[in-house]
């Protein structure tokens, strides 16, 4: 009879990289755990953690902090801390945390399980850099997963002055390309509807690699899987964003009609101190490129408040980008300092208060954005795939748009894991209110060239 088996629970912070991530340790300790999702009864605590702003750091210290008691109570328990904070940190950590059994960075993810029998004797650090993508591992899915995450790379070499990822996630490297196909076709195979390919920086895919493609053509390879509904990436530099890919929309079924371009900052001169590429003119016409490609294309960008020396006027030329660009999501950030960068010894440092008060100002410019976008989808009837029950009752279901809308509407539970026609009737500032179309859908008459995954009501 076989052992039963440990149970191992895993807390993570920070972006879809480390949720990826966090996948890929539940997956190499299958051997001997399975996922808890209650951390007082866990053999195995893992803590997956983020650096990319100081806030992020502080999360992962406090919780730290507040698990000595359990530790106290569980002296059996591991705990280990990996992914970026652990990358950074290394065995500053263990000497500032007592508790710790272990720690382990961003890479090297397959050497768990040995790094955890040798912590039952010694404490261990192991945060080494390597070279190349990790060897793949087997996935198995859950059989009721419709959406995954796929990484197609693994670090960044932009070095944006701001950014601390090349510090604690290496170079740039792409995994093989029929490594990534195999791993999609097989999702698909198992019933899956919805692909996120990611990589910091995913235009620059490819590079490196023995038989070299571009981004584009990996994407093609993608399209092609029959069953295969849904197609999203993150996340893409403006400055590598190809004619090859813009073409893609609309040609490529798939491919979902919203890309998240991270513009930074909207000032010529901030976006040169940030080392991002490219400029404002430059970054502008890619929008009006894609959006002349496929009018109805939805965008969404990350921006930056306070970078060292922005200006009232380089505020305002983020604010005068933002509505002429018209994002329909923006996810803004204040500037924080982070270790080793290029911008944290620059001058001109922005104080607490002017960030708060530029933050207040964009969030309130992005809210009438996105309220305005939501409401141009008021009357039409989109495609949903349903997520789950909606936060706010579990009467109601919760769903995303191909153009990433949140959309909550009444409907069966049956329809969880379903494409779904739904009729938008009302847009609030963060999601939409909708009315399930129950017969006859327009999705089921749509050419079964790429298949009809578990569409209901054919
Ligand atoms: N301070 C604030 N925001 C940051 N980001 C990256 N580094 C920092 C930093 N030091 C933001 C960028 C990036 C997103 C993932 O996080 O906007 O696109
Ligand atoms: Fe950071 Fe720039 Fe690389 Fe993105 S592209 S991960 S912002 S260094």
């Amino acid at each position: 009879m076989s052992r039963p088996k440990k149970k191992v629970y895993i807390k993570t912070f920070g972006c879809q990289m480390n949720v990826a991530d966090s996948e890929q340790m539940a997956q190499v300790l299958t051997q001997d755990y399975v996922l808890t999702d209650r951390p007082e009864e866990a053999d195995l605590y893992l803590i997956n953690t983020c650096a990319i702003r100081k806030k992020s750091e502080e999360k992962v210290r406090s919780l730290l902090g507040s698990l000595k008691a359990l530790k106290q109570q569980r002296p059996q328990m591991l705990l280990g801390v990996g992914g970026c904070v652990a990358q950074q940190e290394g065995e500053r950590l263990l000497a500032a945390a007592p508790h710790l059994d272990l720690v382990f960075g961003t890479q090297g993810l397959h050497r768990l399980p040995e790094l955890l029998r040798r912590a039952t004797a010694k404490r261990q650090v192991d945060v080494a850099l390597e070279e190349g993508f990790p060897p793949a591992q087997p996935r198995r899915w859950h059989p009721a997963a419709t959406q995954t995450l796929v990484t197609i790379m693994r670090g960044c070499n932009n070095f944006c002055s701001f950014c601390v990822v090349p510090y604690v996630r290496g170079r740039e490297y792409s995994r093989e390309a029929q490594e990534i196909v195999a791993e999609v076709q097989d999702f698909v195979a198992a019933g899956g509807i919805e692909v996120t390919l990611l990589g910091q920086n995913v235009n620059s895919y490819g590079r490196g690699l023995a038989e070299p493609l571009t981004f584009p053509q990996l994407l093609r390879k993608l399209g092609d899987i029959p069953g295969l509904a849904r197609l999203r990436f993150a996340t893409s530099h403006p400055k590598d964003l190809s004619g090859e890919l813009i073409a893609l929309y609309g040609d490529l079924a798939p491919l979902c009609e919203h890309l998240h371009l991270p513009v930074q900052s909207g000032s010529d001169r901030l976006l040169a101190a940030m080392n991002r590429g490219y400029n404002r003119e430059q970054y502008l016409q890619k929008v009006e490129a894609l959006r002349r490609r496929l009018p109805g294309i939805s965008l969404s960008t990350d921006i930056i408040v306070g970078f060292p020396g922005e200006t009232e006027a380089d505020f305002q030329e983020t604010l005068s980008l933002m509505q002429e660009a018209a994002f329909q999501q923006a996810f803004c950030f204040k500037y924080s300092p982070r270790p080793q960068t290029r911008a944290a010894s620059l001058p001109d440092q922005v104080t607490e208060g002017v960030k708060a008060e530029r933050l207040a100002r964009l969030l309130s410019l992005q809210d009438q954005l996105t309220l305005a976008a939501h409401q141009r989808l008021v009357g039409e009837v989109r495609e949903v795939l349903v997520e789950g029950a909606s936060k706010r009752s579990a009467q109601e279901l919760t769903g995303r748009l191909r153009t990433s809308q949140v959309v909550n509407f009444s409907g069966p539970p049956e329809l969880v894991g379903q494409l779904v026609p739904v009729e938008i009737t009302e847009a609030h500032p963060h999601s939409l209110k909708g009315r399930w179309v129950a017969e006859p859908s327009p999705f089921c008459r749509r050419p079964e060239a790429h298949g009809s995954p578990r569409r209901l009501s054919c």
